[in-house]
């Protein structure tokens, strides 16, 4: 399968998939506290997901090739946890943790893929700085999506900010396309060469969900086959919207009313960029 141009018919369900899935963020922000499970999060996240969206949680016993069957609804991670950290009762959330929450619905056979990070209570300098840098790492990839653009000027832009800001990019997970599928071509990696990769069009529609850790890169996988962790137990972040590539910019579909602004480093992009 090479990569596909959403139909408008495709983009409307799109759209409603997208505000959905960052909805449950919204939702489940004032819980994130000191003292709660991520296992509590995920059950909150899921019953918000069925019962009252009326979505699935893509996650749940989603089983690419090579992998078993993912136990729970959402994902959580914490601190070092890269990204697919697995929700447990017995993980507690603590004053100056930082934690990933990571969001997938299907609504109507689409799917509407957002995260963010949450800081519980206080943290140091250095773990806001992390999540702030990474925040823009991501804000900087969607300004450069534009018709006639190019997949590595996304990339080039998050790893000249991430490492620039003496921080590092992790390598082996990328954006992706997404649609009726939760993966699909292209991968969007989050390093590169600008002008290099495929050309950008109208009606292509991926994510941009870098992973930057604040020491080396390296990553490994916990025995869970899930869990991601820095080689290094760096702390690491990470931040995720879905965006379609319109006639003249780009339209970001995983917005909803608390979603955090964007940040002033994209101001001289704000003409391209919807809504
Ligand atoms: N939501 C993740 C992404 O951004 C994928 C999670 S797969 C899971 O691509 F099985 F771990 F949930
Ligand atoms: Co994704
Ligand atoms: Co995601």
């Amino acid at each position: 399968m090479s990569v596909t141009i959403k139909t408008p018919e495709e983009i409307e369900k799109m759209r409603i998939a997208g505000r959905l899935g960052s909805e449950v963020l919204d939702y489940i922000t004032p819980f994130v506290k000191a003292g709660v499970s991520t296992g509590e999060i995920d059950r909150l996240c899921h019953e918000y997901m069925v019962n009252v969206q009326g979505c699935i949680p893509a996650p749940l016993n989603y089983a690419p090739p090579g992998y078993t069957p993912y136990p729970k609804s959402i994902c959580t991670s914490v601190n070092h946890q890269v990204c697919h950290g697995v929700p447990n009762e017995k993980v507690i959330l603590k004053k100056g943790d930082i934690v990933n929450l990571d969001i997938t619905v299907i609504k109507d056979g689409y799917h509407g893929d957002t995260s963010r990070m949450f800081i519980v209570g206080e943290t140091s300098i250095r773990a806001k700085r992390l999540c702030q840098i990474t925040y823009e790492c991501m804000w900087l990839g969607i300004a450069q999506v534009k018709p006639g653009a190019h997949l590595g000027d996304i990339g080039a832009a998050i790893q000249k900010h991430a490492e620039g800001n003496g921080f590092s990019v992790v390598r082996e997970f990328c954006g992706h396309g997404i649609g009726a599928n939760f993966h699909e071509e292209p991968q969007v990696l989050h390093y590169g060469k600008p002008g290099t990769g495929i050309e950008l069009k109208p009606g292509m529609i991926f994510t941009i969900e870098p992973m930057i850790n604040a020491g080396k890169a390296a990553i490994s996988e916990l025995p869970d086959g899930w869990t991601i962790v820095t080689r290094d137990r760096s702390l690491s972040a990470q931040w995720e919207h879905m965006v379609l590539v319109t006639e003249t910019g780009v339209e970001v579909l995983t917005l909803s009313a608390g979603s955090p602004p964007r940040p002033d480093i994209v101001a001289p992009y704000s003409a391209q960029i919807k809504p």
